[in-house]
């Protein structure tokens, strides 16, 4: 039942480890409670601090996916004959400090999160998962110890499994969040096709416990922070139709069109961020375009840069807004193509336009606010 002690025969002291795993759990809890992982968009506007912390969720995610992928080996090792007793302790350690590092990415991860956008099956299965691998580690870390103080090896087993489980859902999590920064596709582009075919299934499967279907997505955009005006910015450039207008002078721009890209897309196409050097935060800015220009042109769709990027497949590493981001409905995508088939103008008043009768209603909900 129980193996000899290692080397001396002296009790070995675990004080060390319990305080780091306590610290580590009570961090764990009361980090949750402060930042309760959340599914949908963030109802309040995060502190800069929080944003800033959070940027550092994709650094501080290598830590332990290298100390805890080493400690795989490790106990692969403590399994055979000798190995508990030569390597044990390292072990140990390598489970403070992988847990650790797990602690520290998902507070990061969570903060991160509270940017906004992050909604969409690949975000909740990274999130979920990452939590309960974080948890399970904890717990394995909890299991050596007791086994390593009662010097049980039914325990060190009873560890491993665990351990073993809750490294692979970690890393499960870890491919959604993956996906999320890469895209679906990168894993399995270029893999053999027999090996493709499962691995895209598989994920397929998972997925969809977590996704909404498509049509489900309620036609209005959601109220809170994401639909704002857009921040005036202080560098010069107006927002060209003019602000506040009363009753009856709404334009279609300024109160149709462009809450929907400040919902969607201005999280990454504004002033403080210029993905592609597109901000499309004015009328002018969102004509003018990014990069490669002809953002939106009028009358055609075809060479509507935007409009063309967002009929892109889901999957495709242009499609807009990129896998994982809030997406826009069908309603949404109508609209726009709708506003640029009849001119894309920045000054055309909402009763002069002829609005089709089946976007009424989501027209009707983005001018509610
Ligand atoms: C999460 C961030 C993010 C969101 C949200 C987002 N984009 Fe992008 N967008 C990018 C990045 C990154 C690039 C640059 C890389 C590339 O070209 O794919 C880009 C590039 C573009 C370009 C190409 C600009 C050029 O001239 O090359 C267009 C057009 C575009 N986005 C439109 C949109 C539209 C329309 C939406 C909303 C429906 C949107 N984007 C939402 C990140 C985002």
């Amino acid at each position: 039942m129980s193996s000899h002690s290692p080397d001396t025969d002296e009790p070995k002291s675990f004080t060390a480890a319990w305080i780091a795993t306590l610290l580590l759990v009570v961090a764990f809890i009361i980090g949750l409670l402060i930042f309760p992982p959340l599914y949908d968009a963030p109802q309040s506007d995060p502190s800069e601090m929080v944003l800033f912390v959070g940027r550092f969720h994709p650094i501080l995610l290598h830590l332990p996916v290298g100390v805890l992928g080493l400690l795989c080996v490790f106990e692969l090792i403590c399994s055979t004959r000798r190995g508990e007793s030569k390597f044990g302790e390292a072990s140990l350690l390598m489970l403070v400090v992988g847990a650790a590092g797990s602690v520290m990415a998902v507070f990061a991860g969570i903060m991160l999160s509270r940017e906004g956008g992050y909604v969409g099956g690949n975000f909740s299965l990274h999130q979920t998962m990452g939590l309960i691998g974080t948890a399970g580690v904890l717990l394995s870390l909890v299991v050596r110890i007791v086994a390593m103080s009662r010097y049980s090896s039914e325990l060190l087993n009873a560890y491993r499994a665990l351990y073993f489980i809750s490294f692979g859902i970690m890393g499960l999590g870890a491919h959604f969040g993956g996906n999320m920064s890469h895209g679906n596709k990168f894993l399995t582009e270029h893999a053999p096709e027999w090996i493709k075919a499962t691995m895209v299934s598989t994920e397929k499967w998972m997925l969809s416990f977590v996704e909404k279907p498509k049509a489900e997505v309620p036609p209005e955009i959601k109220p809170g922070p994401e639909v704002k005006p857009p921040v005036t910015s202080d560098v010069g450039e107006k927002p060209t139709p003019p602000p506040a207008p009363t009753g009856d002078q709404k334009l279609v721009f300024q109160h149709v069109i462009l809450p929907i890209l400040t919902a969607k897309c201005n999280k990454c196409h504004s002033e403080e961020k210029s993905k592609g050097e597109l901000r499309m935060d004015t009328y002018e800015m969102a004509m003018k375009g990014g990069e490669n220009g002809s953002n939106f042109v009028a009358g055609n769709l075809k060479d509507s840069l935007s409009i063309e990027r967002i009929l892109l497949p889901d999957s495709d590493d242009e499609h807009m807004p990129p896998e994982g981001k809030d997406q826009l409905t069908p309603e949404e995508i109508e609209l726009l193509k709708w506003w640029v088939l009849q001119g894309a103008s920045g000054t055309q008043k909402v009763d002069d336009a002829k609005i089709p009768a089946e976007l009424q209603t989501t027209v009707d909900g983005i001018l509610k606010g």
